[in-house]
């Protein structure tokens, strides 16, 4: 997770955080974004934000790998709700007592053995703070939630346990939903929860722990917003722009970054090392010196080497030989990387076709709608598929020796 801004530092975001605010009135949520989007950035502006009649709580789950961390990490965001009203907090304390945990400095924990184990402590507790706060809206805002899940799924896994805990920890969650009319949840993080999901149930249980909970898509920054970012950026960096590009290189900057901030602060930062002053030509170089650095920056390594994770397990092409799904993917996303236009299915079939020996076009329309739901592709109204971030894509391109 990268650095948190202070929340008055937050560009735009406010349209999207009404929307959220009108949505959590009546459900819960999952946010999806593409990594380093500004996920984290939107829940935390909610928390600086606070609406009246209304609890949100944070929960950072990225260090948590197991379901009792998982119990104290929530308690403890939960506490200083609960302590708010001398009656809870008097509820809480002796709750806690009653299964050895404590709470000190505000931090609570709990020990291994706790008698009524971590799934009954977190629904006992959620319980308490809902209604001890029967008018207050209480949303737990759960960040990496999925990567969480994962861990705990991989641990089970290497001790070759078979407590399917991830998935409990899933269905308490949705249990919970649907008992309390004054709980709301939002699910985020940078891993699909669909893959998780998906390896979850390959266990061979079958249950649909998130279908209450729509998608929220987190955008890149509307296009005025990452103007005034890289202006600001620009301004903060001390940055001195060559008197011909200064109009434009904010824009420039904007569109070079796809409107990412996290990108557009990694460009303007690195300008700010060079001799002053730069011009539109010296951030083009910028973003391409990223694109092929070898010591990766930006991390977009990850976009290629993830997809192994991502689409495991192998098809059969005519011949009846295995091909791997994530070369498959691969195959389609060097397609995609060089068209000069979105394609159409047919088109990527056909092109797919040209390379290797298939017949089974149902094959490429999964994986196709694999890879827009995993960010790297986007249709239009048509169903022709694009590369979703021209960035992306550039590296791609470059990345894979592809010419374009
Ligand atoms: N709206 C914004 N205004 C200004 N800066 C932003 C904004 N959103 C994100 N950033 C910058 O980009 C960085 C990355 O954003 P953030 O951590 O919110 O992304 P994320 O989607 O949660 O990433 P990850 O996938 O790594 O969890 C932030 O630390 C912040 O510096
Ligand atoms: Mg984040």
């Amino acid at each position: 997770m990268a650095i948190q801004i202070a929340p008055h530092k937050v560009v735009g975001r406010d349209s999207l955080i009404e929307r959220v605010w009108k949505n959590l009135q009546s459900r819960s949520l999952r946010f999806t974004a593409e990594r380093r989007i500004g996920k984290t950035t939107v829940m935390r502006k909610m928390l600086a934000e606070p609406r009246s009649g209304t609890a949100l709580i944070f929960v950072d789950l990225e260090k948590v790998d197991s379901p009792r961390r998982f119990t104290e990490v929530l308690l403890t965001e939960m506490w200083p709700w609960l302590s708010r009203k001398r009656k809870a907090a008097n509820w809480f304390r002796t709750f806690l007592t009653e299964i050895g945990g404590v709470e000190i400095a505000g931090v609570v924990k709990i020990p291994h053995r706790n008698g009524i184990g971590w799934k009954a402590a977190v629904e006992k507790t959620t319980d308490g703070a809902c209604r001890h706060n029967a008018d207050t809206l209480i949303v737990l805002l759960l960040d990496e939630l999925p990567y969480m899940l994962q861990k705990i799924a991989a641990k089970e896994k290497r001790a070759g346990t078979q407590d399917h805990a991830a998935l409990e920890i899933l269905d308490t969650l949705r249990a919970m939903r649907q008992e309390h009319a004054n709980l709301r949840m939002i699910f985020a993080g940078s891993v699909g929860l669909h893959h998780v999901l998906r390896d979850l149930k390959g266990a061979g249980l079958a249950s649909e722990p998130v279908n209450d909970m729509p998608l929220v898509p987190i955008e890149a920054l509307a296009l005025s917003d990452a103007v005034t970012l890289a202006k600001r950026l620009l301004d903060t960096e001390d940055v001195q722009v060559v008197e011909a590009d200064r109009e434009r290189l904010p824009g420039e900057l904007a569109a070079l970054t796809d409107r990412v901030p996290f990108y557009l602060e990694r460009v303007v930062s690195r300008l700010a090392e060079l001799e002053s002053p730069v011009s539109i030509e010296h951030a083009r170089q910028v973003v391409r010196q990223q694109m092929t650095d070898d010591h990766d920056a930006w991390e977009m390594e990850h976009f290629r080497s993830r997809l192994e994770i991502y689409y495991p397990g192998s098809s059969t092409d005519a011949n009846g030989k295995p091909i791997l799904n994530a070369s498959l993917a691969r195959a389609m996303l060097d397609i995609l990387a060089v068209a000069r236009t979105p394609q159409t299915i047919d088109e990527v079939w056909a092109s797919m076709k040209a390379q290797m020996p298939l017949d089974d076009r149902n094959q490429i329309v999964r994986l196709l709608n694999s890879l827009a739901q995993d960010h790297y592709l986007t249709s239009d109204s048509e169903k022709r598929y694009a590369f979703r971030f021209p960035l992306i894509r550039q590296w791609w391109v470059l990345a894979q020796g592809l010419s374009s």
